[in-house]
Parts: structure tokens; sequence; C-alpha cells
């Protein structure tokens, strides 16, 4: 007998998207094809949907510790669970720095029954951890090393060309990279400091800020031998340089950069306002192209919440980030249905590729054996997303008033139903994501 058979659906499979059934088994998937409803305890009409290997966001900020008036890891895997998305990648700067073995262990201890979804966390490099991080990439929980090459939220920052070589020299896992250069930042924050009009942000932090950084980071990674992916990118002039990288770097972007130009600064203020930039259109189209010439590797949202009062601030004052993890999963759905990508790169963006960046261990394919992970959509659904329906304890998304078309209908994250038509469903059952490297 099976736990559960998922009857009826169109499902994206290995041998393409095609209607079959899928049985689940301790939490496993135990079968693929035409299976009778007769073996199982449960079965789940999914007639109509499209089922899809659950989406993974690698990278998300969920502020727990020091900084749970924005979000915690409940809330912020709520979102997730509600968004579709089956696991996600937790960012390092929160308040203390996820930087050393207590840190990252805590850290685990805090999710335990309280996480949605299944999760695992960055490990931040700083000039005081970089000579024990072929050690700390390899605890319990850990999705990798973070750097970030400019100035954020919070104090992580690895400026300089020896530090960085020093990280990149201290461990064999894939390396995660904020690229935006610090002296260039510094250099230029003349030209907001006194207050500026938010659209500035764009120009401060402008397309040269990311290109050098990126440009460094890639010769030092190539120079010691260390695979990097490069997150949230967002220039033409950073997309033309990465494919001469494939051997060592891998590539994200976001659905905001994708979906947002330099205009949401006159409609949403310092709603828009993140690192690195919301940019001009000529990006945002450098970025789909990208996408369609496989430069672009996986889709992270970058969920980074922040209140609205605090938001409310006077540039530059106002933090940098927005909400995410919610919202990506029917933001790139929408972008399918307006023939922007296929469902089957969308898949291969969401599942495939962040497990192949990772050497995530067992999930990301609708394959037997694999996690019964999955996303169920409704390609056909058309739905409104408004600020009432996110989880963030921030409460409110960049896309309020936004109509779509594709939605998450189901979110099963190992065999357990979290998610189904907008509720959260039974107990938060999210368990530390397992690495092939760290078994
Ligand atoms: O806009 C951003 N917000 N970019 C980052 O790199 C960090 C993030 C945050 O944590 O707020």
């Amino acid at each position: 007998m099976y736990d559960m058979i998922l009857k009826g659906g169109t499902c994206a499979t290995l041998a393409g998207i095609v209607k079959t059934d899928v049985a689940i088994k301790d939490g496993k998937i135990a079968e693929i094809g035409d299976i009778d409803p007769s073996k199982a305890e449960q079965v789940m009409d999914v007639t109509g949907l499209h089922v899809l290997p659950g989406v993974i966001d690698s990278q998300v900020h969920f502020r727990e510790p020091g900084l749970e008036h924005k979000e915690d890891l409940a809330t912020g895997t709520a979102g997730a669970a509600l968004g579709g998305v089956t696991a996600v990648f937790e960012m390092p700067n929160t308040k203390p720095s996820t930087i050393t073995a207590k840190d990252m262990a805590d850290k685990c201890r805090r999710a335990k029954n309280r996480v949605w979804t299944d999760i695992a966390f960055f490990i931040g490099a700083a000039a005081e951890n970089a000579e024990n991080l072929h050690i700390l990439e390899r605890e319990q929980g850990v999705s990798g090393v973070k750097i970030f090459m400019g100035s954020s939220t919070g104090s992580l920052l690895v400026k300089d060309d020896a530090t960085l070589a020093s990280v990149l020299s201290n461990g064999t896992r894939r390396v995660a990279v904020h690229c935006e250069d610090e002296d260039r930042l510094e250099e230029r924050f003349a030209l907001v400091k006194d207050g500026a009009p938010v659209r500035m942000h764009a120009v401060w932090r402008d397309e040269q800020t990311a290109f050098l950084a990126t440009q460094r980071i890639l010769r030092i990674a190539k120079g010691v031998k260390r695979r990097i992916h490069v997150l949230h990118v967002t220039t033409a002039e950073e997309m033309e340089l990465l494919p001469q990288y494939k051997d060592i770097a891998t590539v994200e972007v976001t659905p905001q950069h994708l979906t947002l130009n330099d205009e949401a600064y006159e409609t949403l203020g310092t709603k828009a306002q993140m690192n690195p930039p919301i940019r001009a259109q000529r990006h945002v189209d450098a970025l789909w192209n990208a996408i369609n010439q496989g430069v672009v590797d996986c889709i992270g949202s970058d969920h980074a919440p922040h209140t609205l009062e605090e938001k409310a601030a006077e540039y530059p004052k106002s933090p940098s980030g927005m909400t995410g993890v919610q919202t990506l999963v029917p933001i790139m759905l929408n972008h399918v249905n307006n023939g922007k990508l296929t469902l089957e790169r969308f898949v291969d963006l969401t599942s495939a590729g962040p497990c192949r960046i990772y050497n995530v261990a067992a999930k990301g394919r609708i394959a037997k054996g694999y996690d019964a992970d999955f996303t169920i959509v409704d390609m056909k659904a058309e739905r409104t997303i408004t600020d009432n329906w996110i989880a963030s304890r921030c409460g409110w998304t960049p896309y309020d008033g936004m109509k779509v078309k594709g939605w998450p209908i189901s979110t099963i994250v190992r065999g357990n139903v979290v998610m189904h038509d907008d509720q959260l469903i039974g107990d938060p059952v999210g368990e530390a994501v397992r690495f092939a490297e760290c078994l």
C-alpha cells in the first residue's frame, strides 16, 4: 500500500510534461505511472492541475535571530509554503550574523518543529572565520558559504582581494556571492548621502558597481579553482561576462529583476529599493535573454522583509529589500503564461537548478526514490496578488494589486500536504535539507 497517490495530474517528469499519476510512500516518490487508486490510503485528485517537483528558493532572509519584528523562521516558511515553495536556503545576515558553529547550531535548533518547509542555512564569510570555513561548511544544515562583497543589510562584508582569496581557498563546496564593489559604493555614497529621490539608488549602486565585483570574484575563483554562485545578477554587462566562466560559476536572477524596472521607484517608492537595485528596461531584457540562452541556472527570491514603518524612512535611511518567497511561483508562472519562458524551463530554474548548484541530496526531480516534494499548480487560475495574502510578518509585497495567471494550489513536503487552497495544513514538518557532499 502507498500512503498517497496524486491522481490524474499533468506531471513534470524526466520524460517531459505528461499525464501520469505519482505514488508516495514514507515521504519518498514510490512509483510514477498509471496507478490503481485502491493501492493507497489517500488519493488526491489533481485532474486539471500541473504536478511539479518542489520549488526550492535558494535565497531568503528570515531575520531570526535578532530581527524577529521583521520575520521569523515560522512566518517566513509559512509564506514559502503558501507560495508553493517546499525548501528554502536562509541567509546569514541575522543578528548576530551566522559565522560560527554555535550560531549555526542555534539556527538549526530554532527551526525544529517550527518550519513549514525544509530548510538549510548559509554560513557568512568574514575575515575572522576564513581559516575555519572548510570545517564550518560541513556542519549539519549548512547550504554553503555566503560572501557579501558590498555592504547591505547587516554587518557582513569581505571587500579586499586577499581576504576573498583566503575565503575561497578554505573549503570545497560552492560559495554564494553578493557582487557589489564596496570601494565604489563608498566613493559614490556622496550622490545620495544628504537625501535624494529613491530612484538615485540605481545611480549610486550603478551597473559598474555590480560588474566590477562580479569580474573580481570570477578571476579570484578561477585562480584558486573554486566553484561560486553569483547571486541576483542585474546587468547586461555581467550577463556578457558570465558565459566565459560556466566551468566555475553558476548564476541566479530574481523574479523582481525580471518583472520590475526603474519606473517602480515612481510607483512603489522605497518598496522598490533593494541591493543590487532594480534597473532600467535594457537590463531586464538582458536578464530574459540570459534565461533563454541558458546563462541563468536558478531563480531565487532574495526575500528580504522590512516593516512598512522602516521602509517609510527617508531615502537613503530606508532599508533595502522586499518580500518575495511567497510570490516567486505565481509571478514566474504568470511569465510562463505570457510566453516569456516554458514550464520546463521554470522547473529547471526552480528545482533542478538549485539542486545541481548546491548538490542537494534526493530532491528536485520527480523520480523514484527522491523526496516527495511537490508544487501543484493551476496554470489557468487567475488571481490578484494582495498584501492581505502575504504571511510575512512585514505584511506587504511589491506586487500588491497585480493580476496573475498561474497559482500554487498545493505544497507537499516529503509527502506531507502543508498547504492546500491558500490554507496552511497540519503542523510545521520542515526538516534540514541534505547535501551530497555532507551526508
Ligand atoms: O536588498 C537587499 N536586502 N539586499 C541584500 O543583499 C540584503 C537584503 C536584506 O537582508 O535586507
